[in-house]
C-alpha cells in the first residue's frame, strides 16, 4: 500500500497528533506523517515531530507570506493529505482551494453544536445531556464541512470540562484514525 503523504498542523499539546503518529506506523493504515507544521513555537506537540524524526516546521501566522511559506513546503514534501489536531487557527480560503477535500479536522463537540471556542463551557451552561467529537472535512466556513465520523458519550452530573475534554478526547483517539481509514478505504 503506498501511503498518502500527510501534514498535521497543531497550535499545542498534540495528543492527537502522538496518536497519529503512533497509528500511521501500522503497516496497513493509510497515511505516513510526512511533516508537521505547528503555529506555535513552544508547542509540546513539536516534542512528537522530534521524537519520531519527522520534519516540522513553526509558522508565525502574522507574517503576511506565511501562506505561501505553508505552500511550498506542502509541494516540497509532496503533500497530499492534511490534518487539523487542535490547529487553533482559521485555514486560509487559498490553502482550502489547493487542498480542496483533502483536509479534515478534529472538533471536540457534535457538529453542528458548539462551533468555535470554549465548546465544553458552553455545553455545561445549555444543559446538553451528551458530548462527544466530530472528524469533518474543512471549507472555507468554520467547523462546517461535511461529517466524516462523529461520536458520543452521555455527560453525567459530576462532569466539569476537565472531564469533558478527557473523555471527549479519549473518542477524539478513536475517531481520528477511523476517519482517516474511512476515507481512503474506498480509493
Ligand atoms: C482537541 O481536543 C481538539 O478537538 C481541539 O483541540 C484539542 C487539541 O488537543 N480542537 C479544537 O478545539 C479546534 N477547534 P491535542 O493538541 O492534545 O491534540
Amino acid at each position: 500500500m503506498v501511503k498518502k503523504k500527510t501534514c498535521v498542523f497543531i497550535s499545542g499539546q498534540g495528543s492527537n497528533l502522538n496518536n497519529l503518529i503512533i497509528r500511521s506506523r501500522e503497516n496497513n493504515f493509510p497515511i505516513k506523517i510526512s511533516l508537521i507544521i505547528s503555529n506555535n513555537k513552544n508547542a509540546k506537540g513539536i516534542s512528537y515531530a522530534k521524537k519520531y524524526r519527522i520534519p516540522y516546521f513553526y509558522i508565525d501566522t502574522k507574517k503576511l507570506n506565511y501562506e505561501k511559506i505553508v505552500l511550498y513546503n506542502l509541494k516540497k514534501y509532496k503533500i497530499s493529505f492534511i490534518c487539523l489536531a487542535g490547529y487553533m487557527r482559521i485555514i486560509s480560503s487559498h490553502l482550502i482551494r489547493n487542498y480542496q477535500n483533502k483536509i479534515i479536522n478534529v472538533h471536540p463537540s457534535l457538529l453542528p453544536k458548539f462551533k468555535g471556542l470554549n465548546t465544553f463551557s458552553r455545553m455545561l451552561k445549555k444543559g446538553e445531556i451528551k458530548a462527544g467529537c466530530t472528524v469533518h472535512y474543512v471549507n472555507k466556513k468554520l467547523d462546517s464541512g461535511s461529517t466524516i465520523v462523529q461520536k458520543f458519550f452521555y455527560i453525567n452530573n459530576h462532569d466539569n470540562e476537565n472531564t469533558l475534554r478527557e473523555k471527549t478526547q479519549k473518542l477524539e483517539y478513536k475517531a481520528f484514525p477511523e476517519a482517516i481509514i474511512k476515507i481512503f478505504r474506498n480509493i
